[in-house]
């Protein structure tokens, strides 16, 4: 906490840019705790996948997630999401989910409703929190924003490299083109291109920027 608020580490990017093992690494080295805004997209999208609701459907959706009981909990220092009391943690990545969390992340009720959550967390911790708008939309007041990209050829082998099948080119188009909270490099980001670079140099780079913007490291508990 800074000022008697809680600090909100932005860290946007596209799809396989690093930007999850990077806040992981840097929540753990600040002590703060780590949040993937994109794991409650992915929740949701099992959720809605689950009970078997059209992806392309959005007055269902809508309708549907306006009366989920999502709970967005902490543990191990890291976000967890429970829908209805369920942790879908072992599905996130499954290629259905894969394939349909962006139609579904781009309609504007589900993000009303999912910001909301996400807002919250700063209630309670100093975060690091990775996504798409998180820098643009979701803590725009926040003086700590990082864009993380890496080259398509890159992010493609990376995903390969996971074992997973993730159109990551389609995603980043449609991440990229909606109309509600696109992906975007916002003005006041700090911009860093992770291909060439391990995790730890890229944690390295953020830590140096964020002393250089008068963030106290190590100070607390
Ligand atoms: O970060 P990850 O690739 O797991 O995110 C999955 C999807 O969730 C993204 O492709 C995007 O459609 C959506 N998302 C979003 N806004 C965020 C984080 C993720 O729309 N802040």
């Amino acid at each position: 906490m800074q000022d008697g608020k809680h600090i909100v580490v932005a860290i946007d990017g596209p799809a396989a840019s690093g930007k999850s093992s990077v806040a992981r690494e840097l929540a753990r080295r600040l002590g703060f705790v780590y949040v993937n805004s994109g794991a409650i997209y992915r929740a949701v999208a099992w959720n809605i996948l689950q009970n078997e609701i059209d992806p392309r459907d959005q007055g269902a959706i809508e309708r549907h997630v306006s009366g989920l009981q999502i709970r967005c909990d902490v543990r191990d220092h890291e976000s967890l999401t429970l829908i209805g009391g369920v942790d879908p943690s072992d599905h996130l990545r499954d290629d259905a989910v894969n394939k349909n969390v962006s139609i579904i992340s781009s309609l504007s009720r589900v993000r009303e409703i999912l910001v909301e959550k996400m807002r919250g967390y700063a209630r309670d911790y100093d975060l690091v929190m990775e996504g798409r708008d998180i820098g643009s939309v979701v803590f725009p007041e926040t003086r700590f924003k990082f864009y993380i990209e890496a080259s398509p050829e890159i992010r493609s082998r990376r995903r390969a490299a996971e074992g997973q099948s993730d159109e990551i080119a389609i995603r980043d188009r449609a991440d990229s083109s909606r109309s509600t909270s696109p992906l975007v490099i916002v003005e006041d980001a700090e911009v860093i291109d992770t291909s060439n670079l391990t995790i730890v140099q890229v944690v390295d780079e953020i830590v140096r920027r964020l002393k250089a913007k008068g963030l106290q490291i190590g100070s607390r508990p």
